[in-house]
Parts: C-alpha cells; structure tokens; sequence
C-alpha cells in the first residue's frame, strides 16, 4: 500500500501564520504535524509516500527531506493550486498507479495509530474505507450518512443541515476505481474537486464503501484553538528529561523537558511543559501546556497554554495564554505591564506592544 499526504492547501483559517508558512509545519510539542502524519504511516508498514505540495513546496521539502530519516521514500507531487482533495488525487495518478492507497490529510493529528484502519484492506472487495468520527459540529466537515444497514449511503461536503454527527476524518483508503471517480466528478459550488464528490460517485455506481468509526481523539488542526487543544493532547504524552541547564532558584513541577542548550533562570516550569533547545527563559512562570521552540526566549512573564515558534520572545508580559505566536515573533509588555491576560496568533516575525 502506499500512502498519498495532502500537504498543500491554503491555510486561510490559520492567517496570519500561514502567509508565510505551510499549516502542516506549525509545531506540537516542537514537531511538524507533518512529522507526526508520516510517523503514523510508517508505523503501519506504510513506506512509500507522495506528499503533494503547493506554494509551500519548498519548506515542506526542507523540512521532510527525501523521507530517509524514517526509512521512507518520498516523492513529492505538484499541485498548482487547491483545487480540492480529489484533484490531488488526479494530479497524484502516475504515483499511485494501480496500487492501494492511504490517503492522509497533512493536518490532521491522531491519537491512535492506524493498524486497526488498514488492517485487511486491498482496495479490491471493497473500493474505499473511510474513517468517522463522532463531532459536535458536523457543518465543518465532510459529513456522512448510513442506512439502515449500517453503510454509508450518502456523503455531503461542510453541509448547513447535517444528516448526522459522523463526520470524515482526514485518513481515506482507496483502490484504484477512485481514479476514475476523479476524472467522472465536478467542481463543487465552492470550485473545488470534492472527495466527497467522487466517494459519492463510488456509492452510486455500486462500489463498496467501508468505514470504521474512530475510539481515540483526532483533530483537524486547521484552526488556533484545535491547533491548541492538540498540542494539550500531545503534551500530555511527554516524558521528563532535562537536558539543558536549570538553575538551583527554578523549579520544576510535572513532566517537564528542557532540551540540551536551553537554559532556565529564576523560573517555574509546570509541566506538561516542552523548552527547545537554545531557549531561554528567565524570571518567569512558564505552563502547563507551553511549547517553547527553538532560541525562544521569555524574560519576566507568565506563559501558559501556548505554542511558542522558533526564535519567538515573550517579555514583561504579566500572562499570555491560549496564545500561538510565529518564528520571530515578539510579545513586549513594556515599561508598564497591562494586568490583562493577552491571547494572541501572531504571523511569522511580527511584533505586539501590550503594555499600558
Ligand atoms: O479534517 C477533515 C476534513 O478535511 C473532512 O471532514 C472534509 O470532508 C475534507 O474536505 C477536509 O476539509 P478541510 O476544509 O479541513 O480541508 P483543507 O482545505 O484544510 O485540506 C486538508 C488538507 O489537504 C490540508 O493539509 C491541505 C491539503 N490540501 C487541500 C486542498 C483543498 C491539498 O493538498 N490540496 C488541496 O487542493
């Protein structure tokens, strides 16, 4: 089986970060969701991948290289533009070939690894298996609806009325026939090619769909707060290490890891906490649930429930919280600290005065 990552797209719902930055890299817990995406594939065996890629082409082959870091082989396909999730499986056609494949989408994260997803699967008795789960608000997403027998009968892209709470979550496995239901669909309303759409077309034309429905969380990272709640979850699993430097005025408090170069002056650190390496944080109370990346730095603040980008700084902020801020980027409380808790999603080297 091979695996097709769908790490193009707009980001429009994560501006300002991703004008300048692909979605699929912001950090959990100082790693690429897309890191996590491939993890989760090749932990089922699952090695040769196509990672479609857009206008963020570049920093997404940066950072995954040629896959070899997890013993995987990467071919990377161009999409010119989103034209929808169906169209990246038509422009990935030479790639996949005949062969069943998993579709993952390159911003969603999962609890639970995928055996118990793939398990079986050949892409000949039944032509897709998709994968539900249980929502809230199911206009957000693609939607489906079962029978009375149980399979799905119906598929609706981000309806107003859902016909269900089960909505598609981003991991799809297909046999070769979704080629076809490619080339035989429409652009939507919305101009985009839906998978939808040609799942749809796969029902109609008698195919086979499978579903499973999902036990463990899954989130669509695509938006500040699921983006947060995410690297909560994610937190959650860390382990304590230190590495770096801890001077004998800090002190730690729960799972916390501060990696080698990152150093910790004058500080509490509640954990689940991760400090990348090079960071520095001094006369501060940082956590729970704070990713400090790379040569961040935070003077004379308190920090929690934050994602906190390579290189970004926080100082003199009385409390950020609920806060992602991009590469480069500043939070400076000034002279005169406000008392305000500030919340912010700061763009890639942009700068706040949240002082008073
Ligand atoms: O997260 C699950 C949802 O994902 C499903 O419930 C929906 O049915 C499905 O359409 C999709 O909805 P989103 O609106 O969240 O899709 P998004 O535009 O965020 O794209 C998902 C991923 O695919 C993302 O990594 C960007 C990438 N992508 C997207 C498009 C439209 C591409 O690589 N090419 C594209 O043309």
């Amino acid at each position: 089986m091979k695996g097709l990552i769908l790490a193009g797209g707009s980001g429009r719902r994560l501006r300002p970060l991703t004008h300048t930055s692909a979605k699929q890299l912001v950090p959990i817990a100082n790693r690429p969701i897309l890191h996590y995406v491939i993890d989760d594939l090749v932990g089922v065996g699952i090695t040769d991948l196509g990672i479609v890629v857009g206008d963020t082409a570049d920093e997404i082959k940066a950072s995954v290289g040629d896959g070899s870091a997890w013993g995987a082989t990467v071919t990377y396909i161009t999409q010119k533009a989103p034209l929808g999730l169906a169209h990246a499986v038509l422009v990935a056609e030479p790639f996949l070939g005949e062969e069943p494949f998993a579709m993952y989408l390159g911003d969603n994260m999962f609890e639970d690894p995928l055996d118990a997803v793939v398990a079986g699967f050949d892409g000949r008795g039944a032509t897709a298996r998709l994968l539900l789960a249980k929502v809230e608000d199911p206009s957000a997403f693609g939607v489906a609806e079962l029978g009375s027998g149980g399979a799905i009968t119906a598929l609706v892209e981000k309806p107003e009325h859902p016909p269900s709470d089960l909505a598609l979550v981003g991991v799809y496995l297909f046999g070769p026939r979704i080629h076809e239901a490619v080339r035989a669909i429409q652009p939507s309303a919305r101009g985009e090619l839906e998978i939808t759409d040609a799942v749809q077309w796969l029902i109609d034309q008698g195919g086979v769909v499978e579903h499973r429905v999902l036990d463990g969380w899954w989130i669509d990272t695509g938006k500040k707060d699921p983006l947060l709640r995410c690297n909560e979850l994610v937190l959650d699993t860390i382990l304590p290490l230190v590495g770096g430097t801890v001077d004998g005025r800090s002190t730690l408090d729960g799972p916390v890891r501060v990696d080698e170069g990152a150093e910790v002056v004058d500080s509490t650190l509640v954990g689940p906490l991760v400090v990348g390496p090079g960071a520095r944080i001094s006369a501060s109370t940082v956590g729970p649930y704070v990713s400090v990346g790379a040569d961040c730095r935070i003077d004379r603040s308190t920090v929690e429930k934050s994602v906190l980008m390579e290189g970004s700084r926080v100082v003199d902020v009385g409390l950020m919280t609920s806060s992602v801020l991009g590469r480069q980027a500043a939070v400076d409380g000034g002279a005169s600290p406000g008392n305000q808790p500030v919340s912010v999603l700061l763009g890639d080297h942009s700068v706040v005065d949240v002082g008073q």
